[in-house]
């Protein structure tokens, strides 16, 4: 067990995780398309909003606890789905949800992970999770894939709006990504510098995308991630495919990519039970606003008829507060953790949240209150942050 004391924010995980973790899935998580002008506001507006310090309140008996979907959770934060979450540690995505389990947190397992659905599910014992869902032209496919998320005992689908065609991230493209890594020499020379990495791998027969691997017709070579998704992701998905597949599922759905008002309402109006405020960690539309610039005017437009949650740019406590303020009843964090998992696997994800959470409950004390679910926009400095 790794003595991670000294490990006191997150960019301390993002450090060690990009020493520890080969190029071209570091890269892969860490980066936005095009000018990354977007990845970079989520994090840049989060710091232009200032809080409120208060003074000689009674501090005593604090609590972060919420509920997410109805779900009680030990703080709003929950775990994204990230692709290739088994490519930043040897079975990731298992190491993720155990952290996120015994922490008291949702996970959510992507699509495109490298450990499966029922891998997930046999590792946690089968405590629920959440599934995220991407729509493929192959209906029968998507069909199995929610069978599947129900047998898993999946408590949320949690259904990306925004990623029929994926933006184009540079370094992706320059690094060649590909799962596994073709046997190039840059790739063998970088390996090289990742022992602990490749031991890991040498270690575990997850190395492919399995919730598609063998289970989708057709899917043999997924080497260009990019090329696969632009055959295989439908360009068609619209609101007539969320009533689908919200029939489909029966369960709790959670519409994921929402950046604007308008398509905040159709949200609520299609009868999901959350929406995600989420440009996609900045990887999708460069030049969309920040989620958090996003979010107070998407809460504002749909009041109480569905939770709003937002994820993009949480590296702090501070951050879960300022968002919270804003009208986000729950948020996600996708790279904080996988910054955690690169660094220490299982341990480095359970560090992110006990930081995260400190972080919050010292910063909601500053503010003077005492639980979370008692915050609101009061505790913010007029003018500092967007308003609808
Ligand atoms: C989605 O899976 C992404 O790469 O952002």
């Amino acid at each position: 067990m790794p003595d991670l004391s000294k490990i006191t924010c997150i960019e301390d995980l993002r450090r060690i995780a990009r020493r520890r973790v080969p190029r071209m899935f570091y890269d892969y998580a860490d980066s936005g398309s095009y000018t990354e002008s977007t990845y970079r506001a989520n994090e840049a507006d989060f710091q232009r909003i200032l809080l409120r310090q208060r003074v000689a309140v009674n501090l005593e008996g604090r609590s972060t606890r919420s509920t997410m979907l109805g779900e009680p959770v030990a703080m709003p934060v929950a775990l994204a789905p990230t692709g290739l979450t088994g490519m930043q540690h040897a079975d990731g995505e298992v190491l993720a949800a155990r952290a996120a389990k015994a922490f008291g947190v949702p996970f959510t397992l992507s699509t495109m992970s490298i450990c499966s659905l029922e891998d997930v599910a046999e590792h946690t014992g089968r405590h629920p999770f959440w599934f995220q869902l991407y729509v493929m032209r192959d209906r029968d496919f998507i069909e199995r894939l929610i069978e599947r998320a129900r047998a898993a005992n999946c408590s949320a689908l949690v259904l990306t709006l925004d990623l029929q065609i994926l933006g184009q991230r540079h370094k992706d493209i320059k690094n060649g990504l590909s799962t596994p890594p073709k046997p190039t020499l840059a790739n063998l020379l970088n390996l090289a510098t990742k022992p602990r990495w490749c031991l890991g791998m040498l270690g575990t027969r997850r190395r492919s995308f399995g919730n598609i691997v063998g289970h989708a017709k057709g899917v043999g070579d997924m080497g260009s991630l990019a090329a696969w998704t632009a055959e295989q992701f439908d360009p068609r998905l619209n609101w007539a495919d969320v009533e689908w597949i919200k029939k489909r599922w029966g369960g709790k759905l959670v519409l994921k990519g929402i950046m604007d008002a308008e398509d905040a309402r159709l949200a609520a109006q299609s009868g999901a039970d959350a929406l995600i405020v989420s440009n996609h960690g900045g990887r999708q539309l460069d030049g969309a606003p920040s989620s958090i610039q996003a979010l107070p005017a998407i809460a504002d437009a749909v009041g109480q008829s569905i939770e709003v949650w937002m994820d993009g740019g949480i590296r702090s406590g501070q951050d879960v507060l300022k968002a919270r303020a804003l009208g986000a009843r729950g948020t996600l964090i996708g790279r904080s953790f996988l910054y955690g998992l690169g660094a220490f696997g299982e341990a480095g994800v359970r560090r992110a949240l006990e930081i995260i959470q400190k972080e919050l409950d010292i910063t909601m004390a500053f503010c003077g209150r005492t639980q979370i679910d008692q915050v609101d926009r009061s505790i913010l400095l007029p003018g500092t942050y967007p308003t609808p």
